[in-house]
């Protein structure tokens, strides 16, 4: 370990669901290191997408502390602007506003930066580019394909530059070449920003880009494989 501070660190993580009576997350401790892609994995319904939405502060934690750059989630400064920046969220379906264009959908995500309209237009169009959409930029969200819509959610994760990944199923429901275009394109982001990434997956064409896989088995971390060799548990 040095002694950079990681960029989080979960600590006896818990949550209970009343409805259902199911005990999702379970004493989940992990540290996620800047530079390296973790994939999370484990049958369906054993924790993975809870997991992720508590990382991603979209539910509430039960019990157990999470620590983003050694800064406690209490802190004043972990507000909306923070998560914003901190977080780059990928669902298994694109949640992109359907009547908008896809450059209306990354523009929109760019609204609370300081930016004029001009430079927003310009980093959505790049951020397209990237993905291979430039000839799509135009088109409403539900004229185009599944896949192409998936890349754009990807563009749109990364327009604030995340420090932090939450990828849940991110290439669930495209063909494999999206896929792997998908795939390389986050690996690269992750690499090139010293970010990290969270991915939560049952596909090992996922899992082959990770640099440490995280296997979950009825809410809790059973095993940890680290190419690296270094113990983020
Ligand atoms: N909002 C909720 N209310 C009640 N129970 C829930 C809720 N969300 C998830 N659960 C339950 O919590 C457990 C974990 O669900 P979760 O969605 O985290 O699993 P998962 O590993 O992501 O599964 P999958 O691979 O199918 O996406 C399951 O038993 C699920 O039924
Ligand atoms: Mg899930």
């Amino acid at each position: 370990m040095n002694n950079i501070q990681p960029l989080l660190q979960v600590s006896k993580l818990h949550k209970y669901y009343t409805d259902g009576n199911v005990r999702a997350v379970k004493d989940v401790s992990i540290t996620l290191e800047k530079g390296r892609i973790y994939a999370l994995m484990g049958s369906s319904g054993c924790g993975k997408s809870t997991l992720l939405n508590l990382i991603g502060q979209l539910d509430h934690v039960d019990r157990g502390e999470l620590k983003y750059q050694g800064l406690p989630t209490e802190k004043s400064t972990i507000n909306s602007q923070f998560r914003r920046q901190f977080f780059g969220y990928v669902f298994q379906f694109h949640h992109l506003i359907p009547v908008l264009t896809l450059r209306e959908n990354i523009e929109a995500a760019l609204i609370h930066n300081r930016m004029t309209t001009s430079e927003r237009r310009l980093r959505a169009e790049t951020l397209l580019q990237d993905m291979g959409l430039k000839h799509r930029m135009d088109s409403r969200t539900i004229k185009v394909s599944g896949g192409e819509r998936q890349r754009a959610a990807i563009a749109r994760a990364l327009a604030n530059n995340p420090s932090l990944i939450l990828a849940d199923e991110p290439t669930g429901n495209v063909d494999s070449k999206t896929s792997q275009m998908i795939l390389t394109h986050l690996q690269r982001y992750v690499k090139q920003q010293q970010s990290a990434m969270l991915i939560a997956t049952h596909d090992t064409q996922v899992s082959s880009i990770a640099d440490v896989v995280l296997h979950m088995k009825d809410g809790e971390i059973v095993s940890v494989d680290d190419v690296t060799g270094t113990n983020c548990v």
